[in-house]
């Protein structure tokens, strides 16, 4: 068996896949009809999908869901969801409906600047780098000009540009900061274009710049690149209710389950085993989004994690309070996306998605996105603090765990409806199958 190939991006689609085969599944014909049969039958989609990324030999996917009854200042939607996890659309879904009868999610964006770097060293004076940045940092800009006049026509563009001295942490180390508003599009492939453009005109003006010495006009670039951390790139989404107007939970009063929430929101906040279940959960309604409208998730998801350890210890991104007989529910969060641009006007499903939600500008769908975590937030935090997570939980799991133990369609139904009254675990679904063949 050679597990080991070069020039393997070269070969056609299905000789990759017989290579596979041949090398690691011992030529056993069923693992290539899996990939095949995962191919998409209209082979305009299919060929989309293939151009998307290097070495595709099948599609992998997830289902589409929707959670309707989704009130965001005041506009109604249906939140369309790609995401794996049996209960995440069933819980959005349930918190939506919750808060359409309680003046739905109040969203703000507070902020749309991205942040991108010029990494480099400087081996020189301190003073001699910084007088040299004020000489040519409208030079730099300039230098992009080509790049920035379409996002400035719609209404984007640079921002700001300094020079961050970061020499004490690691010897010679400088960076240009640059911030960008990039408009309707996540703008990751035009900062970094922007920053390429940057550093290039950064050392050719250190080349000519007289007052540098031999060694101090060799200036080296490290990398320049988008950061993903994007603090100020923010929305606020938030919930709130007078106590009496909260839904009754069993085996407890309104205030009580307020004061419950707010220990559960509470214990987050200071424990950060806790904050990132928490989160996680937030992410479970925003990634599913994410992903659903072609966004990059890996991109949100790592600022937003960032962000929960802004000061210091990772932490809770939402927080509750009770203010006059009021329960308040929000999260402040850092989310950098795009309506345009990326994979969002290729592939089918995202702008199917987009549609759904009215095609929403980059605001709107931060908006949008942060009112579906707080959403999957309350909705946890809910069944966490009332009846446990598992109930719902493996509520929705019941069909996998049927699938998972081949169970029939005849055997499906009735074990549906054995299991509205009974609780639901592997064991107690197998059982039940055994003794219903
Ligand atoms: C599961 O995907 C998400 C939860 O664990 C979130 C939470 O605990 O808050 C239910």
């Amino acid at each position: 068996m050679k597990r080991k190939i070069f020039g393997f991006s070269k070969l056609s689609k299905i000789e990759k896949i017989d290579w596979i085969i041949k090398n690691f599944f011992n030529n056993d014909i069923s693992k290539k009809k899996i990939l095949i049969d995962y191919w998409n039958s209209n082979k305009k989609i299919q060929s989309i999908h293939d151009e998307f990324i290097e070495n595709s030999i099948s599609n992998f996917y997830l289902p589409l869901g929707v959670a309707p009854n989704f009130i965001i200042n005041g506009k109604d939607y249906i939140l369309p969801m790609a995401i794996e996890e049996s209960s995440v659309v069933a819980a959005s879904s349930r918190a939506a409906k919750y808060w359409s009868t309680r003046g739905g999610f109040k969203t703000e964006v507070l902020g749309v600047e991205k942040i991108g770097h010029v990494h480099f060293i400087f081996n020189g004076q301190n003073k001699k780098i910084i007088n040299f940045f004020k000489i040519i940092k409208d030079k730099l800009i300039e230098s992009t000009s080509d790049l920035t006049k379409n996002m400035i026509s719609r209404g984007g563009g640079i921002t700001s540009i300094s020079l961050i001295n970061k020499s004490n942490k690691l010897k010679g180390y400088f960076q240009i900061e640059v911030g960008f508003k990039t408009a309707n599009s996540m703008g990751a492939n035009f900062i970094n274009t922007c920053l390429e453009k940057i550093a290039e005109k950064l050392l050719l003006e250190a080349k000519n710049y007289d007052l540098f010495s031999k060694n101090e006009k060799k200036i080296e670039i490290i990398m320049s690149i988008l950061s993903n951390y994007v603090p100020k790139c923010i929305v606020k989404a938030s919930v709130s209710c007078p106590i009496r107007s909260l839904e009754s939970e069993s085996n407890m009063t309104k205030k009580e389950f307020c004061d419950k929430f707010i220990k559960a929101v509470k214990i987050a906040e200071i424990d950060p085993h806790r904050a990132v279940t928490n989160n996680k959960g937030i992410m479970n309604g925003i990634d599913a989004l994410l992903i659903a409208t072609g966004n990059d998730f890996r991109a949100v998801d790592a600022g937003i994690h960032a962000y929960a350890s802004r000061n210091g210890q990772y932490s809770s991104l939402s927080t509750a309070w009770i203010k006059n007989e009021e329960f308040n529910f929000q999260m402040t969060i850092p989310i950098s996306v795009g309506t345009i641009g990326g994979i969002i006007n290729l592939h089918p499903m995202a702008k199917w998605s987009l549609d759904l939600l009215n095609n929403p500008n980059s605001n709107e769908l931060m908006e949008i996105l942060s009112a579906a975590g707080l959403a999957q937030n309350f909705a946890a935090i809910r069944s966490l603090i009332t009846s446990g997570i598992q109930k719902g939980h493996m509520k929705m799991h019941l069909l996998n765990i049927l699938n998972q133990l081949k169970a029939t369609s005849i055997q499906k139904k009735k074990a549906i409806n054995y299991f509205k009254k009974n609780k639901i675990s592997f064991n107690s679904v197998s059982n039940f199958l055994k003794n219903n063949l």
